[in-house]
């Protein structure tokens, strides 16, 4: 299926769309997430713009439907030794635009916004989420180590692939 899309870096005029995407992704997708949906979802919308103010967030949206469809951001340390790498975090394409080309369309925007700031990607994605692991190897990710037991969600434990992109 092939489709145009609308993206740019998010702001805290979008942290009410921002909101809503993110709680639906921890809701749907407990295990994909570090965070979970009750911290997220106990916060204001304040909090959420706070986050765009400060943060590099990019969404999209399909050039046939309103709704921001897809998310994901990158964070950079302020700390000096960590300076050179960052993580992409957060991201998440809502069921109905999944498969489009979105998901690669975001995180390669978020890459090349990394190329100018930082030396290296990381990220960490739960080991039986396949599409996203395809997703991130074919952008040029690859696995540097296995975190065993990274998340507990609901008492069931789920290990992490670790991986990176170094430009
Ligand atoms: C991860 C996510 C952003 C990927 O978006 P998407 O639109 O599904 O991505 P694509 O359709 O481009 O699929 C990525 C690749 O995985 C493949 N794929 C899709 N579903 C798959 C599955 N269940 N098993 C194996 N491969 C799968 C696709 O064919 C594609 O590979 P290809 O380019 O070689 O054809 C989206 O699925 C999502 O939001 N998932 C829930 C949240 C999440 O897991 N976030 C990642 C946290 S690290």
């Amino acid at each position: 299926m092939s489709q145009t899309f609308t993206l740019r870096q998010l702001g805290a005029s979008d942290a009410a769309a921002y909101r809503d995407l993110r709680l639906l992704g921890l809701r749907s997708h407990p295990e994909a997430f570090g965070a979970s949906f009750e911290d997220e979802a106990a916060r204001p919308q304040e909090w959420f713009a706070e986050r765009l103010a400060s943060n590099a967030v990019w969404g999209g949206w399909r050039d046939s439907a309103p709704d921001l469809a897809g998310v994901a951001g990158l964070q950079v340390s302020g700390s000096a030794k960590a300076r050179h790498k960052g993580v992409l975090w957060g991201m998440f394409v809502r069921p109905e635009a999944r498969g489009t080309g979105l998901a690669a369309a975001l995180a390669g925007r978020v890459l090349a916004h990394a190329r100018g700031v930082v030396e290296e990607v990381r990220l960490s994605v739960v080991a039986s989420n396949a599409a996203a692991i395809r997703l991130y190897t074919r952008l040029g990710f690859r696995p540097y180590g296995v975190e065993p037991r990274a998340l507990k969600v609901g008492g069931e434990y789920h290990d992490e692939v670790l991986m990176a992109l170094r430009f």
